[in-house]
């Protein structure tokens, strides 16, 4: 009798495994637009956010920066969600470019290191060799 209550018990739980693993194949992965919530949802994975907002970086630093963080692992975050991070970044956690750079003598107005992207191609394994 104890061995019919516990085979039924496993096997209700194996139709709950079962289920749940249905639910979850019909959720679309969500594409997210807000560099916010990106930076939150994929830049935390391995820090927390307040290691990217603890210090301003120099504008044209965000691009390395997020280059080098997003090649430790390409496949989590795409090449545009790594420009919409950086244009983010850029606008609002950043300092002027150091004095002395060339084109950088008005600071922040001049948009020095804005439009500044990394290449799409950044995927290809050429840009690692
Ligand atoms: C795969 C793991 C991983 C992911 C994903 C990741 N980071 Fe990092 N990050 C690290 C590690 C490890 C360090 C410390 C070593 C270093 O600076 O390279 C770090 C350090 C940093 C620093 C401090 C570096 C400095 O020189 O001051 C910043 C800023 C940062 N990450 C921003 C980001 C942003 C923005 C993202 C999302 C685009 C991100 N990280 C995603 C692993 C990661």
């Amino acid at each position: 009798m104890k061995k019919l209550l516990c085979s039924t018990i496993i096997i209700i739980a194996l139709i709950n495994i079962a289920a749940c693993k249905g639910k979850q194949e019909e959720t679309k992965p969500k594409v997210i637009t807000d560099p916010k919530e990106l930076i939150e949802v994929k830049c935390t994975a391995c820090h927390f956010s307040s290691r990217i907002f603890e210090k301003k970086q120099p504008v044209s630093r965000w691009v390395d920066l997020v280059n080098r963080m997003r090649s430790r692992n390409p496949e989590m975050i795409s090449v545009e969600e790594a420009n919409r991070i950086v244009k983010y970044l850029q606008e609002n956690n950043s300092v002027p470019d150091e004095p002395g750079e060339e084109g950088t003598e008005t600071g922040a107005e001049s948009g020095a290191g804005h439009g500044e992207e990394i290449p799409a191609d950044a995927d290809s394994p050429e840009a690692y060799e």
